[in-house]
């Protein structure tokens, strides 16, 4: 099918748009949320045609676009009478409000629902289409079902060319994130989406409100979801987005950490110090946030980076919508990196006995935390899984296991897959480390040290206060591999050989401990001032 693109500002877009939504075509309209793809909410024909262009999951009710409030009786089994007052704040404007519903709506507008989400838009060409088109029209976001929400008709295009009837373009959506979804089936009524209208705004009319905590938090395996919309992973780009909350200084030092490319989502001003970066707003802004995060979401992919780091927007007013989509684009990965205990890092070269040390800081009231079951932990997590099978072949999974040992001989091969397996792994070891940090924080450690023999390729150097290596004469170390591992005097020394030298570990290292044996390390450790 050929996409008509309409200018919507010229005199006869709504009569054509209106005449193909009559006939029970789709057409992307613009809102000031977002653009719309919009079919006949009354035929159950044309709402069908929604979900197959989108590819949207089919137990995903839509929202029932009016532009004026005579058209809600007949959709509703009871207007609520709290409507009145919420349309009169807010409509036309960026609010959906759900109520129970009429026999009138189709069952493929609410999936089966008895509710029905209702929404007076105010951009001019929506409210000229859906008076011209003489039908409420049923309309999510205008986005292949996953993906970000279209901001600009370019993005409309880019998901839905070729599989809907038109586009209006109405330039860029002034508000830039979904409406905010209430419901008033419930007492008190439940905001199940943050959006353009901000609880605070809604307390105003409302008096007192909940706040969903799906808005939140990822919804239980079993849990039904009151907003099925929620329950989806939504809104990413290809790229693995994680969210950082720290401050910026801490945030530059975290990316720099990185060996492999990573973009730099941040706010205005920030951009100048990475490679690769895209500024979504200043920092005290949350509108100009709202306005322009889905536009900036959909540009990580250009970077060429698999791995997106954004800076954590103020949950406050329209913020929240803000970071309920950067939540759902990151899967909910968020990482905390402001520790209130000190964070050690503790490496040395094979052999050097740095788990003898580890032994001596736990005593001392020190957390370690294993970076090798963080590693194996990570490869378990689904969405890790996915994007190892999608880079290195299905078949590295084998009865749902990882194949470990294949996985590495495909990723060692070469530079590019053993930057393309940290770009994967990293973001969800890291988050595996902090959370072990933050548990050692409320277990009341002394420090938390994060043991790992190859630290210095990892960005969790970067979160370190000190670096503390380990290490012992090679004779030593031959001796203790030798034992440990039952081999010869010649394939340890290979094992030695293929690490860094002694040099390297010590010039990257805060505090060196050398532990050959004879000197009385745990006196040592404890007479350390600046370790404790
Ligand atoms: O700003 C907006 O609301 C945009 C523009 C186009 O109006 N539309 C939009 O639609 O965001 P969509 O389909 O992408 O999101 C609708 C959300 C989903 O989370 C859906 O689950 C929820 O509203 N929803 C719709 N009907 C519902 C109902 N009866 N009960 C609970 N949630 C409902
Ligand atoms: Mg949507």
């Amino acid at each position: 099918m050929k996409t008509l693109y309409l200018k919507a500002e010229e005199e006869n877009t709504p009569l054509i748009a209106g005449d193909i939504l009559r006939k029970g075509g789709l057409v992307a309209i613009p809102t000031e949320t977002v653009y719309g793809l919009a079919a006949n909410a009354l035929d159950p024909e044309a709402v069908k045609k929604i979900f197959i262009a989108k590819g949207r999951p089919q137990d995903n009710p839509l929202i029932v676009h009016v532009q004026s409030v005579d058209e809600i009786p007949p959709l509703v089994r009871q207007v609520d009478p709290r409507l009145p007052a919420l349309a009169e704040r807010f409509w036309p404007g960026p609010l959906t409000v759900i109520m129970k519903r009429s026999p009138l709506v189709p069952d493929e507008v609410t999936a089966g629902l008895d509710t029905v989400a209702i929404r007076m838009p105010s951009h001019p060409a929506a409210r000229a289409i859906i008076k011209a088109a003489g039908v409420p029209l049923a309309a999510p976001s205008a986005n292949a079902s996953g993906k970000p929400s279209p901001t600009k008709a370019e993005h409309v295009m880019r998901d839905l060319d070729g599989k809907i009837d038109a586009v209006a373009d109405g330039g860029e959506c002034s508000v830039g994130v979904e409406s905010t979804v209430i419901t008033l089936v419930t007492d008190p009524p439940v905001l199940l989406r943050p959006g353009g209208i901000t609880p605070g705004e809604l307390k105003e009319v409302l008096g007192e409100i909940s706040i969903s905590h799906a808005v939140y938090e990822k919804l239980n395996e079993n849990e039904k979801a009151h907003s099925p919309g929620m329950k989806y992973k939504h809104y990413a780009p290809q790229a693995q987005v994680t969210i950082i909350k720290s401050s910026f200084e801490i945030y530059k030092k975290f990316l720099e950490a990185h060996s492999e490319p990573v973009c730099a989502v941040c706010f205005d001003g920030e951009g100048k110090y990475f490679k690769y970066s895209l500024e979504y707003g200043r920092e005290d802004d949350s509108p100009a946030q709202a306005h322009r995060i889905f536009d900036v979401l959909r540009r990580v992919d250009e970077t060429g980076c698999k791995t997106a780091f954004v800076r954590c927007p103020s949950p406050d007013g329209v913020g929240l919508a803000v970071y309920n989509r950067l939540l759902r684009s990151a899967a909910f990965r968020v990482i905390d990196l402001d520790f209130s205990i000190p964070v050690y890092g503790l490496t040395g070269q094979t052999g050097a006995g740095k788990g003898y040390v580890g032994e001596m800081l736990a005593k001392l009231g020190m957390s370690i935390i294993d970076t090798d079951l963080v590693a194996r932990q990570a490869v378990r997590n689904p969405e890790v899984i996915n994007l190892l099978k999608a880079e290195f072949g299905q078949d590295i999974v084998i009865d749902g296991t990882l194949d470990r040992a294949e996985l590495a001989r495909r990723a060692f091969a070469d530079k590019k897959k053993t930057q393309a397996l940290n770009s994967i792994t990293h973001p969800e070891i890291t988050r595996l480390t902090t959370e072990l940090i933050h548990k050692a924080e409320r277990d009341g450690a002394k420090a938390a040290v994060i043991d790992a023999p190859v630290l210095f390729e990892s960005p969790l150097t970067a979160i370190c206060d000190k670096i503390i290596c380990v290490t012992a004469p090679v004779e030593v170390r031959l001796a203790r591999i030798m034992e440990r591992d039952g081999i010869s005097r010649e394939d340890a020394m290979l094992r030695i050989n293929a690490q860094r030298d002694e040099e390297y570990y010590k010039s990257k290292s805060d505090i060196v401990i050398v532990n050959d044996g004879n000197t009385d390390l745990a006196g040592e450790i404890l007479n350390r001032k600046d370790l404790i």
